[in-house]
């Protein structure tokens, strides 16, 4: 199988390039791969490196919205798994390209990434694939966006896309502007650690390795024109997310600052994944407790990967 993944050098596109070429993905073993993308924010071909000399992966430095590569780079693939965002209006135009392309190349299967932030916000319970959107922020409006357009385009073409929606991820290879990478570098910096908000957001996280076998569970037997949730295997407050990570580094409260500034922030997430569970059998494998202490112990060994990527 030849797959085409935009946006494979950022945080979770890369670990998917990852996982498949070291045939750890279910189905995709000796898939070979194209990445698409222009290495703007948080991607990095350092992100690929231990997959850079495998002959089953090709690298395409470019923008998806340019319409003269997208479609050349795409001829004779059989899937396209898109992750590429930088959360703008601009995502719907890129999106709309990739889209077209898609369809002249009789793309057999279009996976859109997607998140559970174009839901807006929810005091109790949990989304359904049939909750509305309502995105609450310039950025999750974008992606709604996005996604819409990757729906319509199957009602209206049948072109066989699926949609997923995944909680917060953390994992290795996070950009360090992010909340579980942000505070375990500041505090492996021995830095004070920003925490925005008041501390009582509140989270589903999920492990990015569950997150993209769900993905690939998608691709592989999803039913085209359909949304799937990929949930967390923990629902956390960020102080509470802080705590674990403050013990975890032997550190105290005194090294967390709290922002105080929110206001960009949904108060609470949560997706109903029995969706996934029920028609793909998925089912997330990482302990969020082994998981998180499995990510600190890759940024403690890893500081030449994230300090270049620290704020000046
Ligand atoms: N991070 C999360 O917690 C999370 C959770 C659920 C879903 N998602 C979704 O997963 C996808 C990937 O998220 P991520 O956290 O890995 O993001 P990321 O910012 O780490 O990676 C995005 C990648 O897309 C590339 N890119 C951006 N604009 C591009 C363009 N115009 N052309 C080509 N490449 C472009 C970037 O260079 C980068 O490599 C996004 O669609 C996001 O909405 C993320």
């Amino acid at each position: 199988m030849r797959l085409l993944v935009t946006g494979g050098a950022g945080f979770i596109g890369s670990h998917f390039v990852r996982a498949v070429l070291a045939d750890r993905l279910p189905g995709l073993a000796g898939a070979s791969i194209t990445v698409l993308d222009n290495l703007a924010y948080a991607g990095s071909f350092a992100n690929l490196a231990p997959v850079a000399e495998s002959e089953r992966l090709d690298f395409v430095p470019a923008d998806m919205a340019d319409d003269s590569v997208a479609g050349y780079a795409m001829r004779g693939h059989d899937a396209v798994i898109h992750f590429a965002g930088s959360r703008t209006g601009l995502d719907v135009h890129g999106a709309q390209v990739l889209l077209d392309a898609a369809l002249t190349c009789e793309i057999s299967r279009f996976i859109h990434i997607s998140t559970g932030e174009v839901y807006g916000t929810i005091d109790t319970g949990a989304w359904t694939e049939r909750s509305a959107v309502a995105p609450t922020t310039p950025r999750a409006a974008a992606k709604a966006g996005a996604d819409l357009m990757a729906l319509a385009y199957h009602r209206t073409h049948g072109l066989p896309v699926v949609v997923t929606r995944g909680s917060d991820n953390y994992g290795p290879y996070q950009d360090p502007g992010r909340t579980v990478p942000g505070l375990v570098t500041a505090l492996l910096e021995g830095r004070t650690a920003r925490l925005h908000g008041d501390g009582t957001r509140v989270r589903d996280w999920l492990h990015v390795d569950d997150h993209c076998r769900g993905i690939a569970l998608a691709l592989l037997d999803g039913r085209p024109g359909e949304i799937y949730h990929i949930g967390g295997s923990v629902e956390l407050a960020d102080r509470d997310l802080a705590g674990m990570i403050l013990a975890e580094l032997g550190a105290g409260w005194d090294a967390i600052e709290l922002t105080g500034n929110g206001k960009d922030q949904d108060h609470r997430h949560a997706l109903d994944d029995d969706k996934i569970r029920r028609e793909l059998g998925w089912r997330p494998r990482v302990e969020f407790t082994a998981g998180l202490s499995a990510t600190i112990r890759w940024y403690r060994a890893n500081p030449s990967w994230w300090r270049p990527l620290l704020p000046t």
